[in-house]
């Protein structure tokens, strides 16, 4: 491993961050094998994307089949496994969300949405929530204010961005207490499109259904469904971002389904196509329609393998009934991480949905606790479960199994994160 890590720190940029030095030779499933033969369950998922593990058996016959046939065909030429993989992803999107278009990654993805945006609206405002992950790329970086770190030394960023605090109601920008909340979030919004820029210059609000890397924190419905009715009283478009919380993470395809509120413009990536690099950016078919020929384009999007991994991965969370299960098992978790913070109020707060859930580390004064997170994560790694954290202060847990984790796994994960809680006390 020490010799693996030399040569990497050799080739490979110090700007790409690992988790943890860790080699591993092959994944099956819900496990890692790492290369002294170590196996570990794995519930980071690959950062969301393993949403039906590692290697599925079904996954690697469709990339075979396809591989067998052609791999590539780019802008030249039609082949029908992309359009069959938009048909396919268009069947479980939200009510309205009928045409797409394929690229590699998140934020690639994002940056389309924006442009897309607008493009279509012929505006240029665009306003993000703080604490928010969209990517790297210059665009979506713009938008991106989970830490700083992704944005230093990359300035000036795309102008006519304006950030506005994310309902982050643990740690609630205006002091509000989830009972007793006004939305005062909202009104700051509101406040916003009267003080710095006016609705009808704006392309589009770009949020995260469910924060992801900025803290693993579902947006509450109401704020949600108060973003819906300002964009349809304005004619600004919202972007739901659910390259994390989409593809059944959440125990429904995508958390606008949870919500029951359906964005105009939806970003898909990560757990789409089982790890190999597809991305999509789905509109309604009216919308899409006014983006001229031209106005986007891709070399590699939509590529012919990765879009049979797609329709595979899809089809597997149908068959294997992933949807229900997630929710169901997800209860179950809930209820064993409460129990666990009863005895341990280092955990300030237990959120999520489906197989998406935040463990919120907090010290004694309530403020974030990244030592005892820190501790815990190192624990469960020595037992054998690899977790990941989120959070400016790196003081969160992500949970996050693979969809197809059953319960007895769960639980035996479960065991030794409470373990790991026990000895960070
Ligand atoms: C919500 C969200 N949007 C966009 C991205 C960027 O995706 P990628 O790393 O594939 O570019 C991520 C990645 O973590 C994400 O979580």
């Amino acid at each position: 491993m020490k010799r693996l890590l030399e040569r990497a720190g050799k080739v490979i940029t110090p700007a790409l961050h690992h988790y943890y030095p860790l080699e591993i030779v092959r994944g099956d499933g819900i496990y890692v094998e790492a290369a002294d033969g170590r196996k570990y369950l794995d519930f980071s998922s690959g950062i969301a994307v393993l949403n039906i593990g590692h290697c599925h058996p079904a996954v690697k016959e469709a990339i075979q089949g396809q591989i067998d046939r052609f791999m590539h065909t780019g802008g030249v030429y039609y082949n029908e496994t992309i359009v069959n993989a938009a048909e396919r992803l268009l069947s479980v999107t939200p009510d309205g969300l009928d045409m797409l278009f394929f690229g590699n990654s998140g934020t690639e993805s994002v940056e389309a949405a924006l442009k897309l945006a607008r493009f279509v609206t012929g505006r240029q405002g665009i306003v993000s929530f703080t604490g928010a992950f969209h990517g790297r790329t210059l665009g979506a970086v713009s938008i991106t204010t989970s830490s700083a770190k992704y944005r230093n030394r990359y300035h000036p960023l795309l102008p006519s961005v304006y950030q506005v605090p994310y309902p982050y109601c643990f740690r609630c920008p205006f002091n509000c207490k989830p009972d007793l909340c006004d939305l005062t979030c909202l009104e700051f919004l509101k406040g916003t499109l009267r003080r710095q820029i006016y609705p009808d210059e704006v392309a589009a609000f770009i949020i995260e259904p469910i924060l992801g890397e900025g803290g693993y924190h579902p947006a509450p419905l109401r704020f949600l469904q108060g973003l819906r009715k300002i964009c349809d009283e304005h004619g600004i478009l919202l972007i739901f971002d659910e390259v994390q919380s989409g593809i059944g993470r959440t125990g429904w395809w995508f958390a606008a389904g949870h919500y029951g509120v359906s964005p105009d413009i939806l970003t898909v990536a990560k757990g789409i196509a089982s790890g190999l690099p597809l991305s999509a950016v789905i509109a309604s078919r009216h919308v899409m329609k006014k983006w001229a020929p031209g106005a986007h384009g891709t070399t590699f999007g939509g590529n012919p393998v990765a879009c049979a991994a797609a329709m595979a991965t899809l089809d597997v969370i149908e068959q294997e009934g992933l949807l229900s299960q997630v929710r169901e098992i997800s209860e179950e978790i809930v209820t064993s991480l409460e129990e666990l913070a009863v005895d341990y109020p280092l955990i300030g707060d237990i959120r999520g949905l489906g197989y998406m859930i935040g463990i919120e580390f907090v010290t004694e004064t309530g403020a974030p606790n990244r030592k005892a997170c820190d501790r815990v994560l190192q624990f469960c790694l020595e037992k054998g479960l690899i977790l990941i954290p989120c959070g400016l202060e790196r003081n969160i847990v992500r949970f996050i199994p693979p969809l197809i984790t059953k319960r007895d796994d769960i639980r035996r994960g479960i065991e030794i994160f409470a373990e790991g809680v026990g000895k960070a006390v």
